[in-house]
């Protein structure tokens, strides 16, 4: 399959910061979700396809850190497991599927416990049909 990475530094952040405290993540830094129930980060990406949705997260807790994934305002994914990585500093990759329309999708993460998300690092999409998801 092609992939495309797309950054959670440069995506929209509601409740949460760009950090860089903690080694190992790809781009400027990650995303520290704030620890509330709806913190989240949203990705525009320029669909179509049927896809891989690739989350890269770090969880340096050993308490599971579900985030709901949706398209375009509809969860795809329920309370996808974010469990315990084993330091903040050790990244693992959650897989989701999804469909994503033509023309401009919003892909969004969001905590669904008062510990809130993971620290996020990037979004990778991989489609298999060749029309892997471009930038806005
Ligand atoms: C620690 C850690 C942060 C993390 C936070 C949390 O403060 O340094 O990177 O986001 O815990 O529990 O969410």
């Amino acid at each position: 399959p092609t992939g495309n990475d797309f950054e959670a530094e440069d995506a929209l952040i509601s409740q949460g910061v760009v950090e860089s405290n903690h080694t190992g993540f790809s781009g400027r830094g990650f995303v520290n979700l704030d620890n509330v129930v709806g913190s989240y980060v949203e990705w525009t990406v320029t669909g179509p396809g049927s896809v891989d949705l690739l989350l890269r997260y770090a969880n340096g807790t050993t308490v599971n850190r579900p985030m709901d994934i949706s398209v375009n305002g509809t969860v795809v994914s329920a309370a996808v497991p974010f469990n315990g990585t084993g330091a903040w500093t050790t990244w693992q990759t959650a897989t989701v599927p999804a469909t994503l329309a033509a023309g401009v999708n919003k892909i969004r993460a969001t905590a669904t416990t008062a510990n809130g998300g993971p620290n996020t690092d990037k979004l990778t999409i991989e489609s298999s049909d060749g029309e892997a998801p471009t930038p806005p």
